[in-house]
């Protein structure tokens, strides 16, 4: 009875060892390694936070993990020409681990913003998932936080490369509201 105590005891901080998760938020990076999420093509993704000029959207921090958020938007023809937006727009990163956890705000609203989701998501270059969805509201924001959008139990304990591709080509205008990532 005390042998199997103390045997417990003793395996107990290797199996949570194994269990650990790591949370990757979008602009600070990975805390373990230093990693940080690559964001293309340059200048389309903006990096979110409460007094963020530029950004498209102006969520509330206190629901998004470490305050902050990276935003953008896959517009095939936007009115201003701006070629950044449409061009595909990923945002990429490098982890060792065996589950991944995407964590998105999604916007249901139609306009102020256009809260149509197209992402397509890929592990060491190959296609693994989609997230679509239409806004499902009119013009007052209407935000949904911490979604996750893509969630991998599977993945053999390796290092990966995970992306997140906002839009596709012939496809329609789409947001994308980065929170964080979580491995284990
Ligand atoms: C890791 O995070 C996921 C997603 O939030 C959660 O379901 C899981 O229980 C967590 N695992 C550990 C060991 O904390
Ligand atoms: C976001 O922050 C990174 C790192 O500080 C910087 O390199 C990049 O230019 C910033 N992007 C924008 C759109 O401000
Ligand atoms: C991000 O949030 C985590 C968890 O709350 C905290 O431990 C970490 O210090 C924060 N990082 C930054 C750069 O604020
Ligand atoms: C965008 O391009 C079209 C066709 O080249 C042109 O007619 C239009 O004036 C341009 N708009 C802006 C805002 O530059
Ligand atoms: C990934 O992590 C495992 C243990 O968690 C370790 O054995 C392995 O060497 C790591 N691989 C790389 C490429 O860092
Ligand atoms: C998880 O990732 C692996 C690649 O390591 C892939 O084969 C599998 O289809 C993915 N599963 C899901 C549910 O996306």
């Amino acid at each position: 009875m005390l042998l199997a105590g103390v045997s417990f005891l003793f395996f107990l901080p290797f199996v949570l060892a194994s269990l650990v998760n790591v949370t990757i938020d979008d602009q600070f990076g990975d805390p373990q390694t230093g990693t940080q999420i690559v964001y293309l093509p340059p200048g389309a993704w903006n990096n979110g936070t409460k007094s963020c000029l530029g950004c498209i959207t102006h969520l509330d921090p206190s629901q998004l993990y470490n305050g902050t958020w990276h935003d953008s938007i896959f517009d095939p023809q936007p009115s201003n020409n701006d070629s950044k937006l449409s061009q595909i727009q990923t945002a990429s990163v490098t982890f060792n681990g065996s589950a991944l956890f995407v964590y998105c705000v999604i916007a249901h609203s139609s306009s102020s913003p256009d809260g149509n989701s197209d992402m397509t998501f890929f592990i060491d270059g190959e296609v693994v998932g989609t997230f679509s969805q239409p806004p499902s509201t009119g013009s007052q924001p209407d935000y949904q936080y911490h979604v996750p959008v893509y969630v991998n139990h599977s993945m053999p304990a390796a290092l990966h490369t995970f992306a997140l591709q906002n839009g596709h080509i012939g496809g329609q205008e789409s947001l994308v509201l980065l929170d964080s990532i979580i491995y284990t």
